[in-house]
């Protein structure tokens, strides 16, 4: 019998989807032990803005939480997602740094590393899969990860290309990122037929968003195709900006004759616990009622719906609403321009600042953003198909050529190490501290004095008390 899997992400996308990744450990720690019955093929749990909003607004170790999940979840796979050589953000590390931030992510407790690149340009991901490899234990999986998103080039031939170049990488697993959710049920079917009959028995993964409210066509059509794992969401986190909920899926699924490794009760019991959590946070403003919609706006313009409403508030801003029309037009010809970067942050931004820019000042590209210029200087990675040749000649002068980051820029070199240990001095305890300073400087400072303080406060209490 057919069999497909499912990847919980209440605790890390649909919280980041729906309520900016602000959902403390606490509020959700009594459920772990629960959802390590439920029969998950992995539970992502952490990655993404997750590391971000722990140290900047719950005051929270990241790394710790990791631990206790781990300790609350022992028979469960732990998955992050990575963003290859910019780990968790967008700037791009040195080797060394990434290479040690997948050692410490293996050793506190994760198993499925999904590492992407917001290009697809897969040179940033090698360094963080040979580290993968390098500290892999017997559970741990490195899934290869394609950004997805629609232009002229980018074709089935072309995305079942990028599949057969993960798999001579040495990815174990291959992952499909739909991240704004545009992908259609017919797109899903040729994709994922294309890539099956490619790459044979390599488990092939979907992860999509509910934003336009294809989600659940889209995955039926892929289930149908033979996709072997679905990314979904405790129904009360579910649908909206989230993922597709895992008990509706699971209730078809049982309908089609298709085996789920689920337990009915447990993933139910599941739900009706983040039922008042998400009650809370609808109380309190944090989750935002526009968030919950189906917004199939990114249909019509194939603009994604973040991208749009950002846009709308910009030329509000400037009092230029009636440029609409035309900015929406030039949003498509600046990605033209660029090459047909995936819409997805922080392209998404560029292309649509770049875009508006072009229509307030009546003349394309007379003034061009740093970011732009950064992305033709090649500092983002490599372009999906050649940008404009009188575009690149303008930023980069006659003959220029973009620059390497890879050779450039992510040398083994030990100084963001040095360079932690001398700023913390004694407020950095572990490896893991140095990490967090490196990823989020200032965040992660604040964080560490305000740890120390709290201890000894508690030093303090504990001598008065005896
Ligand atoms: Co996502």
């Amino acid at each position: 019998m057919k069999k497909v899997q499912f990847t919980e992400t209440v605790l890390r996308d649909a919280n980041q989807s729906l309520m900016a990744t602000r959902l403390p450990y606490a509020d959700y720690a009594e459920i772990l032990p629960v959802m390590d019955q439920a029969g998950y093929y992995s539970v992502e749990c952490w990655g993404g803005a997750t590391f971000d909003s722990c140290l900047r607004y719950l005051n929270e170790d990241p790394w710790e939480r990791l631990r206790n999940i781990r300790r609350q979840m022992p028979n469960t796979r732990l998955q992050m997602l990575l963003r290859g050589q910019n780990l968790l953000g967008y700037k791009h590390y040195h080797d060394d740094v990434v290479e040690k931030f997948v050692e410490l992510s293996i050793k506190n407790g994760i198993d499925i590393i999904r590492i992407f690149d917001a290009l697809n340009d897969f040179r940033n991901l090698g360094t963080a899969l040979e580290a993968t490899k390098k500290y892999a234990t017997s559970r741990t999986i490195a899934s290869g990860c394609i950004s997805y998103t629609q232009s002229p080039v980018h074709t089935v031939d072309k995305y079942v290309e990028m599949c057969k170049e993960l798999v001579r990488m040495g990815f174990d697993t291959l992952c499909l990122k739909d991240m704004a959710g545009t992908m259609s049920p017919f797109e899903a079917e040729h994709l994922i037929k294309g890539i099956k009959d490619a790459v044979g028995d390599i488990p092939v993964i979907l992860h999509t968003h509910c934003t336009t409210g294809m989600a659940y066509m889209t995955l039926t059509k892929a289930i149908e195709s033979g996709v072997d794992v679905i990314d979904t969401a405790t129904s009360c986190f579910s649908n909206g900006t989230s993922q597709a909920a895992t008990e509706t899926l699971f209730y078809a699924l049982q309908q089609y004759g298709i085996e789920t490794d689920l337990n009915e009760k447990i993933i139910n019991q599941v739900n009706d616990f983040f039922k008042p959590v998400k009650q809370k946070y609808i109380d309190s403003g944090l989750i935002n009622p526009k968030s919950m919609a189906t917004d199939s706006q990114a249909l019509v313009y194939k603009v994604p719906g973040g991208m749009l409403s950002n846009m709308i508030a910009n030329l509000k801003d400037m009092n230029a609403m009636d440029k609409f029309d035309e900015a929406l037009v030039e949003i498509p010809a600046v990605r033209k321009d660029l090459g047909y970067p995936p819409l997805v942050t922080p392209l998404s931004q560029m292309v649509g600042n770049q875009a508006v820019t072009n229509v307030l000042v009546g003349e394309r590209y007379k003034n061009i953003s740093n970011e732009v210029k950064n992305y033709f200087r090649g500092e983002y990675g490599i372009a999906p198909a050649p940008v404009d040749p009188a575009l690149e000649e303008k930023i980069l002068g006659e003959g220029g050529k973009p620059v390497d980051c890879r050779i450039e820029d992510s040398k083994r070199t030990g100084e963001d190490f040095r360079n932690a240990k001398e700023a913390l001095g004694e407020l950095a305890e572990s490896e893991e501290d140095l990490m967090s300073y490196i990823c989020f400087p200032a965040q992660a400072e604040k964080f560490l004095k305000d740890r120390k303080a709290e201890r000894e406060k508690k030093v303090i209490y504990t001598i008065e008390e005896a």
